[in-house]
């Protein structure tokens, strides 16, 4: 017998029955017990029940005819110390699986074979006189951002940040592709728990090409990297990265105005044969306030303000933030919202209404609201990096300083960055799985869908090409287990 209460929480609460009827129960060979210690309540709830909905039978204690203990999180030196102190052995039948051989599984839809990867590795085994297939190291960080969890806790900073020069260089110059490259490997550095200490702790990282290990090898070496500070003491960088700083100029513009020998604001502004568009003339006129980052207690007064404007316009509607502070970042660019309508048809008049009432609030400085092209017969959709067609706005908002005003210009606010979107009720989960980002995790999830699991994912939808079916989802817990991926917190999402 197994040590329950050592595996399960130790204060345990009452157990929840679970509700609806039992469910038919189709694999009658394997019985599961998930590990509620690291995985928590009511994830495991969710994961049984979505198990026993597809046929599997998942037992709430563990007991002797249990095949399976699933059990999340890396390490297992505990679960493996109380399992063997009561004889417990794997047998051909018997198996300590990593949560990765359940994902899989729900993704099927039955049972896959258990294979090495699988293996939940027993720290106490001697790897060299065994044979066993858990003695084989833990799997490597993997090539798909959404396989990976990638916190705000950047161990390997002075590296990624040097990547990221190379890519924004890059991408300054129209070099989408080279700069995907710098980016993807700036990102596996940023999911690692540690700072690198050895250039051979590189060696089984994927997605560093040679370019980025022989600047890692530089910095590691020399501290810096001679041709990053290149970079950063260019003429041409420096301006593009200076005029595509402002709103609504893109790297196209940039080099327009830098071909032309403009460097500064002062010679754009004063440039005859400059014509600024509605956005950019916001962005040089807002331009001191919104270059600089806004804050948390920013982006929380400013969720309160279109909260109120978003209820007085329809009650039933709910506002969340998203985008990276959602993502638990302290500062970003801008605030993102992502608005909720409970009836259908209502998003659709939701953002016209509160750009009416920001305005007649004068708190409203631009505007660019984008009406929804949204048609669910244009579903799938295959091209993945278009927006979506979600009615959204972009705004310039005007949002009060709480106590001491800037005497020097009489102004009580500074000039904000809004974002907003609405979906339609049942787009609303995949819409906020969007917008949550990043959009290099984002963009991983897609790819591994389309090239892993056959599977259409966007801002819209989530389809499985097999099937020729939409797969419905209610929290984007249901997409991650649609896809056979262990959930990723959006805290998590930072790739
Ligand atoms: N996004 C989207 N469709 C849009 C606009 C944005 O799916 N029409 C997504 C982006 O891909 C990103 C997220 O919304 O994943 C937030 O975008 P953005 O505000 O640009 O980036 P943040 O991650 O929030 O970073 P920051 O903190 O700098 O604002
Ligand atoms: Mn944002
Ligand atoms: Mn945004």
């Amino acid at each position: 017998m197994f040590p329950t209460a050592l595996l399960t929480r130790k204060r345990r609460r009452p157990e929840v029955a679970f509700v609806g009827g039992r469910e038919e129960v189709k694999f009658r060979d394997v019985r599961l017990f998930l590990v509620e210690r690291r995985m928590g309540k009511s994830r495991r709830n969710f994961l049984s029940n979505l198990a026993r909905s597809k046929g599997f039978c998942v037992d709430d204690a563990l007991s002797g005819e249990v095949t399976q203990i699933v059990k999340a999180g890396l390490s297992a030196g505990a679960l493996w110390l109380y399992a063997s102190q009561d004889g417990f052995r794997e047998t051909h039948d018997k198996h300590v699986l990593h949560i990765s051989w359940f994902t899989e599984s729900m993704s099927a839809g039955r049972p896959v074979p258990v294979e090495i990867r699988h293996y939940i590795q027993n720290p106490a085994v001697d790897q060299r006189s065994c044979t066993h297939p858990s003695a084989k190291p833990e799997s490597a960080v993997s090539p798909y951002a959404c396989q990976r969890r990638t916190t705000l806790d950047n161990h390997n900073k002075i590296f990624t940040d040097a990547l990221e020069v190379l890519a924004e260089n890059l991408e300054l110059s129209g070099n989408q592709g080279p700069s995907l490259a710098f980016r993807k490997a700036a990102s596996v550095l940023k999911s690692l728990p540690a700072a690198l200490r050895r250039q051979e702790e590189t060696q089984h990282l994927p997605c560093l090409g040679e370019h980025s290990r022989a600047i890692i090898e530089e910095i590691s070496e020399c501290g810096s990297s001679s041709r990053v500070e290149e970079i950063l003491n260019d003429e041409r960088y420096r301006t593009m990265k200076l005029f595509s700083s402002v709103f609504g100029v893109g790297p196209k513009t940039a080099e327009n105005w830098f071909c032309r020998g403009l460097r500064t604001f002062e010679q754009v502004l004063s440039e005859p044969s400059v014509r600024l568009n509605r956005m950019q003339t916001a962005g040089f006129l807002f331009y001191e306030d919104i270059s600089k980052p806004v804050s948390r207690t920013e982006a929380s007064a400013l969720k309160i303000i279109v909260e109120e404007a978003v209820i007085c316009v329809n009650p039933s509607a709910t506002v969340s933030i998203t985008g990276g502070f959602r993502r638990g970042k302290e500062f970003g660019h801008d605030v993102d919202f992502i608005i909720k309508t409970p009836e259908a048809g209502q998003e659709d008049v939701i953002l016209p209404a509160v750009i009416k009432r920001f305005k007649s609030q004068n708190i409203l400085l631009y505007s660019d609201l984008q009406e929804s092209t949204f048609d669910l017969r244009k579903l799938p959709t295959h091209c993945f990096d278009a927006m979506d067609h979600f009615g959204k706005c972009f705004l310039i908002m005007k949002l009060k300083h709480e106590q001491e005003m800037d005497a020097r210009a009489g102004k009580d606010w500074k000039a904000v960055r809004v974002d907003l979107v609405a979906p339609p009720l049942e787009r609303f989960t995949y819409a906020l799985l969007g917008w949550t980002g990043s959009t290099l995790f984002l963009r991983d999830l897609r790819r591994f869908a389309r090239l892993e699991r056959g599977k259409l994912l966007d801002n819209h939808a989530l389809y499985d090409k097999a099937t020729n079916t939409f797969l419905p989802a209610n929290t984007e817990e249901d997409i991650f287990a649609h896809l056979g991926l262990e959930y990723i917190e959006p805290w998590q999402r930072n790739a």
